[in-house]
């Protein structure tokens, strides 16, 4: 007992910030440098479709429908046999992406509710055994990679439906007294779920070609909660990681105390105010966000946002250095509803003319001050600055200390020139301010954006 102690105690540094960390297992060793490259892909696409699929399509009001109503798996039982999208298309969601300008895919291969578009072999309650009868995720992966497009999972720690799940604090069955719950969860063993979690990846892992992301969602520790000794979370990613070395991970596995055990962070619809940093540095991110609120298709929820609002979203998010993962949640007869189709078309008329501000682009370096009513996104490789203009202005747009750090602008949705001032007295002063001479009349785009050749 003692030697065990000493060994845990080993294993956990004190790292010099203040937090403990756990030291790298020998699997998980890799240098920055090769983690960088890992997600080059990731961190120069900025843009992918998130999509909620699942039977909470039928009730048509939020995923978490088995939760919120307490939902009792004979009740929710009727969703499973009236589970069929006759009208799923996957080709015609990949072209939607494509025309929106999102690079890669994440589907829920399983939610909460513990349904599974796949025909696992450890689960009766897959989409197989619904009248639909057919594997939904193959087709899908196979359209959307003839799109180019790269593929990824969500897939849920969470299973509402497991015999072997434990009842805690968000399990919408199981009984709420404590003493009586602590009964009930004496029949299910974590040991059995954790094999299913294992079981379940590997066929995901091994059964659909390379899968560029991995999104594990999510854990709640603490009291009645769980976190990763319950999902035994480093072996799982020990797993992962061996069946698809390249695969990017996300943090919600609650390995978050270590610097290994996650790729990126996932502010979940909200902005954060600057680049999200771990332990003072800036790491990776990817904030996923919805047209409306819920994540699965619901029919009566009027909160959507514009195509404006979204457009600026993304832009706003590569200003920040993250990526931006928006979802949509098809019905139940495997459509995209009116209101996601305007949208990804709006964000697609935009991206057409305007893709070059955000692929490979990230945070401006601080030199450039943001202008008034304005985002900045910085294209390191290429060399040029991207502003874009949120409100248009009257004739000029001053640009504070810009002299001398650019040899010519234009507008990006028509490349034509803009012809630019330094202000009387900075001629010369490398740093003055510069005054940009645009048209009165505001581009007919969702946002114009001027682009700066940087000498
Ligand atoms: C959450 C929710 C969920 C959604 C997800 C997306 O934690 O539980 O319904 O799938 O986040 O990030």
């Amino acid at each position: 007992m003692k030697k065990v102690v000493l060994l845990t105690l080993s294993m956990i540094l004190w790292n010099n910030t203040g937090i403990w960390s756990q030291e790298t297992p020998a699997w998980a060793k890799e240098t920055p440098k090769q983690k960088e490259e890992r997600m080059a892909w990731w961190t120069h696409d900025r843009f992918g479709m998130f999509i909620h699929w699942g039977l909470y399509a039928l009730p048509a009001r939020h995923e978490w429908i088995k939760q919120r109503e307490k939902i009792s798996d004979e009740n929710y039982q009727k969703y499973f046999e009236h589970f069929n999208p006759d009208l799923y298309n996957p080709k015609a969601w990949a072209a939607k992406a494509k025309a929106a300008g999102m690079k890669y895919v994440v589907l829920t291969a399983k939610h909460h509710e513990g349904f599974c578009l796949w025909d696992s072999k450890y689960t009766d309650f897959k989409v197989t055994n619904t009248p639909y009868k057919k594997d939904l995720i193959k087709p899908l992966v196979d359209a959307f990679r003839a799109e180019g497009i790269r593929i990824g999972f969500y897939y849920s720690l969470i299973d509402w439906h497991h015999p072997d799940f434990p009842y805690d604090r968000i399990h919408p069955n199981g009984p709420q007294d404590p003493e009586a719950r602590k009964a009930a969860n004496a029949q299910r063993d974590i040991k059995k779920y954790q094999k299913y979690l294992k079981d379940q990846l590997t066929e995901l892992l091994t059964q659909f070609g390379p899968i560029d992301e991995l999104f594990l969602d999510f854990s709640y520790p603490g009291e009645n909660g769980k976190g990763h000794e319950d999902w035994d979370s480093e072996n799982l990613l020990k797993l992962i990681r061996r069946l698809q070395p390249q695969i990017i991970v996300d943090n919600r596995m609650d390995l978050d105390h270590t610097d290994w055990g996650w790729d990126y962070v996932t502010p979940e619809q909200f902005m954060p105010q600057e680049w999200p940093t771990v332990r003072n540095q800036r790491v990776p991110w990817e904030t996923c966000q919805t047209f409306s609120g819920s994540w699965g298709y619901y029919r009566d929820e009027y909160s959507w946002k514009s195509v404006h609002q979204l457009v600026v979203m993304l832009i706003e998010v590569t200003s920040k250095g993250g990526n931006l993962l928006l979802n949509v949640g098809p019905t139940a007869r495997g459509t995209f509803d009116d209101r996601a189709n305007n949208r990804l078309e709006g964000i697609g008329k935009w991206m057409y003319a305007h893709n070059r501000s955000i692929y490979g682009c990230t945070q401006a370096p601080p030199e450039f001050k943001i202008p008034s009513n304005c985002l900045l996104t910085y294209h390191p490789v290429a060399k040029r600055l991207y502003i874009h203009v949120l409100e248009w202005p009257f004739k000029s747009l001053l640009l504070p200390g810009y002299a001398g750090k650019f040899k010519y602008a234009q507008l990006l949705n028509d490349a034509s020139e803009i012809r630019f001032r330094t202000q009387s007295g900075t001629e010369t002063s490398q740093g003055g301010n510069v005054t940009l001479d645009l048209p009165v009349q505001r581009p007919d785009v969702e946002v114009p954006v001027i682009e700066l050749f940087l000498e």
